[in-house]
């Protein structure tokens, strides 16, 4: 018999009166002597089906054997529920165990682990009811994002992982070598990479865009999807080693247009979470974060406030908060100027333009003030960056010169400038953190708790 998927079994009512097989795992088992009840659930759905067992009719050991978090088989029919809190039951007529799982040593016997708990059984916390949300509504934002740029006409571009510029600059680079590192090339004291796989150093990419840019610049927009790496040595609620990244790049778009597009992406991803994860979202807003659905709905009904860097400087310097990291004009924003802005001061998600050169990527466009860039970071409420992105120099000198400034190889990005030689074009673009944007729609506070394996310093175990 073809197997119901238990979301199948609750939403499809049809079905009643049916006899149904559905396969999953037990969360609980309680009852009497006479009859058993099971939580069963299969990962379709947040929701348990309840397996309604007459013991009279199955074998003692058996039932024994079905403990949380074992693995059975059941057939039996669907009929509306007598008790209360579910639609729909099954009342058993054949079960099968198909893996049982020892009450003495199955982590996961109580409920209410703490998150903590929880991520150091990483390979069993698929199957706890807050991660099987975090897991469906990690896909259901990857396919809104495929179907939000498809839509709008844009190509999905594969950018490579293993490259030979850092794109953002910051030197925080994964080296990728097959050299024996107990004995490594050398020539004059100096690592011989003509030996290496390559024959250069590289590395994993931190960011697509460089190569974005190229697909840009031929087919008008396109977007890539896929991992980045940052060796950066922060071990905050905020950062991965390895996070997904997705960046559209967009030929004769402005600083003003992609802002637009920011807004209107996000706003669109948080719009479909709410229409089609409406189960997941509750259940996260019920037992973790009592204002999450209000908060993806604020998102979505409001505009977002648009500011330049300097004034952001003068909101900070006028709010009399005492932060620990000293606010002038010239200093990187941190997560808590970020979050006052977007949660004391605007009290909305605001849109942060126009930073000063100095302290952002070299490839932004230059202001006529000498001394700012056209870039543009997207704030969130709890989140802080959850997009950075700018208008690109299309200007061969301008680039060329900032390129020298800051000491940059030409000899690894002369592909890069020959765009801005041969038919350059005004274009913009930006990332956003894929695992920014599921702390934002699922309310988690730490970024280990929406990407299934997370890479932080020190912890690649599973
Ligand atoms: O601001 P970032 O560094 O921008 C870029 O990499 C540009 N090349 C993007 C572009 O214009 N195409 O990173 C973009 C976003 C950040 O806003 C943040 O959401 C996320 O990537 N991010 C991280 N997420 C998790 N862990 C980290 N270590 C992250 N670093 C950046
Ligand atoms: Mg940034």
């Amino acid at each position: 018999m073809e197997r119901t998927k238990i979301i199948d079994a609750i939403k499809h009512y049809q079905e009643i009166g049916k006899t149904i097989s559905v396969k999953g795992w037990v969360r609980t088992k309680r009852g009497n002597n006479s009859v058993a009840f099971i939580a069963l659930n299969d990962g379709s759905i947040v929701h348990n089906i309840q397996i309604v067992v007459d013991l009279a009719n199955f074998d003692e050991t058996l039932i024994k054997q079905i403990t949380t978090g074992a693995c059975i088989h059941v057939i039996g029919k669907l009929v509306e529920s007598q008790g209360k809190g579910q639609s729909v039951e099954i009342q058993a007529f054949e079960i099968e165990l198909y893996g049982s799982a020892d009450p003495e040593s199955y982590p996961l016997q109580k409920k209410g682990h703490s998150v903590e708990f929880l991520r150091e059984i990483g390979h069993l916390r698929p199957r706890t009811n807050f991660f099987g949300c975090v897991l469906r509504l990690r896909h259901a934002m990857a396919f809104a994002i495929h179907q939000y740029f498809n839509d709008k006409g844009f190509f999905y571009m594969h950018t490579p992982l293993i490259t030979a510029s850092d794109a953002e600059g910051a030197g925080e680079m994964f080296n990728v070598t097959t050299m024996d590192l107990n004995n490594i090339p050398k020539i004059d004291g100096k690592v011989d990479y003509s030996q290496d796989f390559f024959g250069k150093p590289v590395s994993l990419t931190v960011s697509g865009q460089l190569e974005g840019e190229l697909g840009a610049l031929a087919l008008g927009g396109i977007y890539t999807c896929g991992p980045t790496f940052r060796a950066e040595n922060s071990n905050t609620p905020r950062h991965l080693a390895e996070f997904w990244m997705i960046e559209p790049e967009v030929a004769f778009n402005d600083i003003t247009d992609n802002m637009n597009l920011a807004e209107d992406f996000i706003k669109s991803l948080v719009k479909y979470a709410l229409e089609h994860n409406m189960d997941d979202l509750q259940f996260l807003n019920d037992m973790f974060d009592k204002e999450l659905i209000e908060r993806l709905n604020f998102v979505v009904n409001n505009d977002f406030i648009r500011l330049p860097y300097t004034e952001a400087i003068d909101i900070l310097l006028n709010s009399h908060v005492k932060f620990e990291y000293k606010v002038e004009w010239g200093v990187d924003l941190q997560s808590e100027h970020e979050r006052y802005l977007v949660e004391q001061h605007f009290k909305k998600p605001v849109i942060l333009t126009d930073y000063p050169k100095d302290i952002k990527a070299f490839y932004m466009k230059q202001n006529d003030d000498g001394r700012t860039v056209r870039a543009m970071d997207v704030l969130f409420p709890k989140i802080g960056e959850i997009i950075g992105g700018s208008e690109r120099e299309e200007s061969y000198e301008k680039l060329l010169r900032r390129i020298q400034e800051l000491h940059i190889p030409e000899k690894d990005i002369w592909w890069y400038l020959e765009t801005r030689k041969f038919g350059s074009a005004p274009h913009s673009g930006f990332g956003l953190g894929f695992e920014r944007l599921l702390l934002f729609v699922t309310g988690m506070t730490n970024i280990r708790d929406v990407i299934p394996f997370p890479r932080t310093p020190q912890n690649a175990e599973f």
